[in-house]
C-alpha cells in the first residue's frame, strides 16, 4: 500500500512516541530527510505519495530511532550555534549548553584560540565563524573525529584557519595563546550506567571522564597554563554538579588566578572560567 505524506507521519509520531517527547516533529525530521523536501514543503503537501523506496528507508530509520539510537546520527547533522555541522557515530552530538561556552569566549576576542578534544568541531569553528581574524588549533584524540571537523570547517569556509591535530589534550602545542577552549569528557563512571540509551551510542571517549569524572578536566587545568599568555583565558565546560569541585581543583593547580563559574541556561554550573 502507497503511503501519503499524512499517513507517514501519522505512523512515525505513534511509532516514536515512546523514545522522545516530540515525535510529531522528528518524524517531520525523518520525513524530510528521506525525500529530500524540505519541512514546509512536506506539511503543504500532505497528499504527496512516497515513492516504494522512500517507505522502505523511512521505516528503516523510524525503527532505528525507536530503539533510541540518536536522531542526528539518522539524519547526519545538528544544529550548533546557528550553523548546520555533520555528525556520525564518531563525534559526541553538540549540545544547545555549550553554546554558553562560545558566547563567553567571544566576549575575550581572542586573537589565538586552541579548542581541546574538538569533536565534531563545533566550538572552534563557531568561534572561527565570529571572529574572521583568529587563528586557532584544535586537538582530538580520535582521528576519525578529527576528519569530521576538517570538513565542518571545509562547510564552514573556515578551514584555512584551524590547525587540527591529533594529539592527548594539548601535548604538542608551545603557546602562548589568548584563550584556551575546552568541553572534555566529564561523565563519572557510575553516572555512566544511568545515562539516557541514545546517549550511550555516543564515543565513550567523548564522555567518560574517569573515576569521578574530574580526570581529564584535572589534567587539563595542569596542563594549560603553561600554553596561555599573562592574561589569557581558560574555558572549560563542567557537568552540573561539579561546579565546587572544579572550582577548589582551579584554585590548587593555578593560584593566584582569577576563577569563576558560569551557569547554564537552566541555572547550572556550566563552565570554568579561569583568568591568568
Ligand atoms: C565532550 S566531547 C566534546 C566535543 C566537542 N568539542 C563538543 O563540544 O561537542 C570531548 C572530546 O574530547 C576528545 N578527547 C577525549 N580525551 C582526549 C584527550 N586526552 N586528548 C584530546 N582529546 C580528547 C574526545 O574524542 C571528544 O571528541
Amino acid at each position: 500500500m502507497t503511503w501519503t505524506v499524512a499517513q507517514a507521519l501519522r505512523v512515525g509520531t505513534d511509532r516514536l512516541r515512546a523514545v522522545t517527547e516530540t515525535p510529531r516533529l522528528e518524524a517531520e525530521i525523518l520525513l524530510a530527510h528521506v525525500t529530500g523536501l524540505g519541512r514546509t514543503v512536506l506539511l503543504a503537501h500532505p497528499e504527496r505519495a512516497l515513492g516504494p523506496e522512500e517507505r522502505k528507508e523511512y521505516e528503516r530509520l523510524l525503527a532505528c530511532r525507536a530503539t533510541g539510537y540518536p536522531l542526528p546520527y539518522l539524519t547526519g547533522r545538528v544544529e550548533f550555534y546557528g550553523l548546520e555541522f555533520r555528525v556520525t557515530p564518531d563525534v559526541l552530538i553538540p549540545r544547545p549548553e555549550t553554546e554558553v561556552l562560545v558566547d563567553r569566549a567571544l566576549t575575550f576576542r581572542p586573537h589565538t584560540v586552541i579548542d581541546v578534544g574538538t569533536g565534531s568541531g563545533c566550538i572552534a569553528i563557531a568561534l572561527a565563524v565570529h571572529l574572521p581574524e583568529a587563528r586557532f588549533w584544535a586537538t582530538d584524540l580520535s582521528f576519525a573525529a578529527l576528519r569530521v571537523a576538517q570538513e565542518n570547517a571545509h562547510r564552514h569556509a573556515v578551514a584555512n584557519r584551524i590547525c587540527f591535530l591529533q594529539a592527548d589534550l594539548l601535548s604538542p602545542l608551545t603557546g602562548p595563546v589568548d584563550l584556551v577552549v575546552s568541553n572534555p569528557p566529564y561523565v563519572a563512571e557510575e553516572e555512566w550506567i544511568s545515562l539516557p540509551v541514545s546517549v550511550r551510542h555516543e564515543p565513550a571517549l567523548a564522555l567518560k571522564g574517569g573515576e569521578n569524572g574530574l580526570g581529564v578536566i584535572w589534567r587539563l587545568l595542569a596542563e594549560a597554563p603553561r600554553l596561555l599568555r599573562s592574561g589569557g583565558t581558560l574555558l572549560v565546560e563542567i557537568g552540573a554538579t561539579q561546579g565546587e569541585r572544579v572550582r577548589a581543583l582551579a584554585q590548587d593547580l593555578i593560584p593566584g588566578a582569577r576563577i569563576s563559574l558560569l551557569p547554564d541556561l537552566a541555572g547550572h554550573d556550566r563552565v570554568l572560567e579561569v583568568v591568568l
